[in-house]
């Protein structure tokens, strides 16, 4: 009798067990799962590059997209509360701050604002067009702001609350980003099912970016710091130690992503040179619209025409600023106006990765001033190469 009882309560027990586990099944797989999975059409870009790589004329040509809500650099407010530290140490406060506001969370910026704040609180909020126009800022009928000076006057009563508010109703979230140094530590966002996240690198000859760099030198100084973990202190980059880890980061970004590459970063990653946008915007702003899933309507055609077709080099003053100037003068600008030992130097320094991006090193400063010698060589056609789907969860 006592051992019937006892394997009776055993299958009881077993039962019970039994129906726990499915029902823990069924919970996570129903009502779980669908809270947390993308909502539909929506997409989330990341535009990962470096100071004075053209990041903001390519954040302005999603900016002008009317699906997309834009955010230019918000982890400014990181690195700044943080200046101490190295960029090391902030990246992972940097990816939790662009994981919310992707997802238009915006109670992250408590860490880094004060309590009492506005719309003006956030760093250069009014490059975005989402926050410039109707219903955040309370225009007339028909009224539009094209000009960032105009609504930094006319739109900076919103309050703060509204931004998150606003974010939600766009289907495209995108933010433009310069302080990131791997890939890897992105991994978890492009994980994530909540999010469908897109990344497009990109990526600009690194002469012509140390001439940019040279331009801006003081507004620079305190990421340098924080890049060369220098505590606090500020620096100038005057001997390019900014700039090797400015391109040791590109070739880690790009082979990771594109060498025995985790599955989950599938039709996730998009290269971009700066100068293959600035020749043929047309085709590469086609090119990385299809990647974001937005379309390229006749206004936005009639855009990028004006904005690339301007007049002159940008004058100092406005080196933050995009204008309508002519962009392909500007790329080549190093050449006319920099040291052959400067750009020895820097080839120097970013020789790996302007091998693997296909930049030309030049060899004298004849060959530098030579216009019709292309510094830029035709793009590689990547080759991805992935990882099979069982073993890729254990690369990270
Ligand atoms: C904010 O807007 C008011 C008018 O609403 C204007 O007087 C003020 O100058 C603006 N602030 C800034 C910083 O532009
Ligand atoms: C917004 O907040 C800033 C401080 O962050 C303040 O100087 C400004 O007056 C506020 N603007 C409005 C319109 O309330
Ligand atoms: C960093 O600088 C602060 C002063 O700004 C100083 O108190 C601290 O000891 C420094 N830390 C290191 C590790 O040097
Ligand atoms: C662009 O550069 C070319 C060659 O360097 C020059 O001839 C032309 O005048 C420049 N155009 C502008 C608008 O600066």
């Amino acid at each position: 009798m006592g051992r019937l009882r006892n394997t009776k309560s055993a299958v009881l027990s077993i039962l019970v067990l039994q129906s726990m586990v499915l029902l823990l099944i069924y919970i996570r797989q129903s009502g779980f799962t669908s809270q947390v999975e993308v909502q539909k059409g929506k997409v989330h870009v990341l535009i990962l590059s470096s100071w004075r790589s053209g990041s903001s004329f390519v954040g302005q040509v999603f900016n002008q997209h009317p699906n997309v809500f834009y955010l230019m650099e918000p982890a400014w407010h990181v690195w700044v509360s943080l200046y101490q530290n190295s960029a090391s140490a902030l990246r992972m406060a940097v990816r939790d701050l662009i994981h919310s506001v992707f997802q238009c969370d915006m109670s992250v910026f408590d860490a880094y604002m004060p309590e009492k704040r506005n719309v003006s609180s956030l760093f250069q909020w009014a490059v975005s067009h989402a926050l410039c126009s109707s219903p955040v800022c309370d225009l007339q009928e028909n009224e539009e702001i094209s000009d960032e000076s105009v609504c930094k006057k006319k739109c900076n009563k919103t309050s703060f609350e509204k931004v998150e508010e606003v974010c939600k109703t766009f289907s495209h979230v995108v933010i433009k980003e310069v302080r990131f140094f791997d890939l890897k530590t992105l991994y978890p966002l492009l994980r994530d099912p909540s999010l469908n996240l897109k990344i497009i690198h990109l990526i600009r000859d690194p002469r012509a970016v140390a001439r940019s760099r040279e331009q801006s030198m003081k507004a620079l100084m305190r990421d340098n710091g924080i890049v060369l973990n220098t505590n606090g202190t500020e620096v100038a980059d005057t001997s390019y130690h900014v700039m090797r880890e400015i391109c040791r980061s590109h070739v880690q970004i790009y082979e990771t992503a594109t060498q025995k590459a985790p599955s989950f970063l599938k039709e996730r990653y998009m290269m971009v040179r700066f100068e293959d946008l600035v020749r043929d915007p047309l085709t590469e702003i086609s090119e990385m619209y299809k990647f974001a899933e937005l379309d390229l309507t006749a206004s936005l055609k009639s855009w990028i025409y004006d904005i690339t077709h301007g007049e002159g080099p940008g004058e100092k003053q406005e080196a933050f600023k995009i204008t309508s100037r002519n962009a392909l003068n500007v790329s080549q600008a190093w050449r006319k106006t920099m040291a052959f030992e400067k750009v020895a130097k820097i080839q120097e320094v970013c020789k790996g990765a302007m091998n693997l991006l296909g930049y030309r090193l030049v060899d004298s400063e004849r060959e530098q001033k030579l216009l019709s010698l292309d510094m830029v060589l035709p793009r590689k056609r990547y080759q991805f190469i992935w990882l099979p789907s069982k073993t890729s969860t254990n690369q990270d």
